[in-house]
């Protein structure tokens, strides 16, 4: 019998099936972050899901690093996002925010008043970043002060409190894909010598620090985090990747957090068999699954759940087919983050017509 379609505890929930949606920035927003009207229908269709996690909304306007990326730090954002979430319950789903900053990872075109993006070491990252302007390098970014440091964490805090409010069952944080929290954690791009660097104890501390601020509001059976070790993206590098993860692991145990979700895109080492036996709440694994191969991670004992990500994008009844061992739609990836209704709300069900 496949164990997709059994129950399983999250945190303060219980999902009827393992079958997560991925978190997965779409570009669909106002270019004040306020999700439309398509993003109801877009998280509605695919309420099927033992569990939602939505494309990453900004903690505060310095966070943003993309264009039409949705934020959750003002109230006409949190009013939008309560449609979406009113609706994927009244669907009988449940969803969780994904919650970021992204750091160095953005331009001064996308934040207030053209500010430079902020990290934790003043290194630029290698690479080229979406704009309003099109396409446009990375630039230096400033080195936070440890001041401005707990202005963030005090950032995700709130942010937490928002996402509650605005209905969400739990928020995850975006610690993976070389945003703020992992550019923190990461050798190559923090060189501070101060309580937020210096010793890998000094460059976890930020990830704990937020994640203490969002457990602090929310509990920890209503927070996730995400972690991608080895992904190497947004130029993110570490000198010890296995030392790091294993520590940072942990750390999360007295945080009695709802889930771990580890996303892994070809790394040598076999993170999950390190990292699962570390960690006291679910596991979540990401990254490349398909039916046979989640079936047999589970089969195997080596996860809690499974989280798809361009599956779940193209196939709104992912579940329902997965059920009946149907044909699966692909992915459109030249309607990933463009804007409007196409490849967003359009991708067909079993029965033929785009209606949930
Ligand atoms: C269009 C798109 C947008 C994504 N945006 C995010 C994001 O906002 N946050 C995140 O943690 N991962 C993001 N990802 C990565 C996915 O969450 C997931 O880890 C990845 O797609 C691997 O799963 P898959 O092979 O099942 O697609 C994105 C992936 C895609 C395809």
């Amino acid at each position: 019998m496949s164990q997709l379609f059994t129950p399983v505890r999250i945190g303060r929930l219980s999902l009827p099936n393992r079958l997560v949606m991925a978190p997965m920035t779409r570009s669909r927003n106002s270019d004040d972050g306020v999700p439309s009207e398509l993003a109801i229908t877009y998280y509605t269709q695919r309420a099927g899901a033992g569990l939602i996690i939505t494309e990453c909304a900004y903690v505060s306007p310095m966070g943003k690093g993309y264009v039409r990326t949705p934020g959750i730090a003002t109230d006409a954002q949190m009013a939008a996002w309560k449609q979406v979430t009113d609706a994927v319950h009244a669907k009988g789903g449940r969803i969780f925010m994904q919650l970021w900053h992204t750091g160095r990872i953005s331009h001064p075109s996308l934040l207030p008043e053209g500010a430079l993006p902020v990290a934790p070491s003043a290194i630029k990252p290698a690479g080229q970043g979406w704009t309003p302007v099109g396409l446009q390098d990375f630039v230096t970014p400033r080195a936070l002060a440890v001041d401005e440091i707990a202005k963030i964490v005090a950032d995700f805090r709130s942010a937490t409190r928002r996402a509650l409010e605005a209905g969400f069952d739990g928020v995850e944080l975006h610690a993976a894909s070389g945003y703020l929290p992992e550019q923190f954690l990461s050798s190559g791009t923090n060189q501070r010598q101060d309580e937020y660097g210096g010793s890998l104890a000094g460059r976890a501390r930020f990830i704990l620090d937020v994640l203490q601020a969002m457990v602090a509001e929310a509990g920890g059976d209503r927070v996730g985090i995400k972690i991608s070790p080895e992904m190497n993206f947004n130029d993110i590098v570490d000198a010890n990747p296995q030392e790091t993860f294993t520590y940072l692991v942990e750390q999360l145990r007295g945080l009695n957090l709802a889930y771990l979700h580890v996303a892994l895109f070809g790394a040598k080492l076999d993170y999950h068999a390190l990292l699962r036996p570390r960690f006291d709440g679910a596991y979540l694994i990401g990254g490349g699954l398909d039916q046979k191969s989640a079936e047999a991670a589970l089969a195997d004992g080596r996860a809690d759940a499974m989280v798809f990500g361009g599956a779940f994008l193209a196939n709104p009844d992912l579940p329902e087919r997965f059920r009946q061992g149907a044909p699966l739609n692909v992915p459109d990836q030249n309607t990933f983050y463009s804007p409007g209704a196409q490849g967003y709300i359009d991708y067909p069900f079993l029965s033929g017509t785009n209606a949930a």
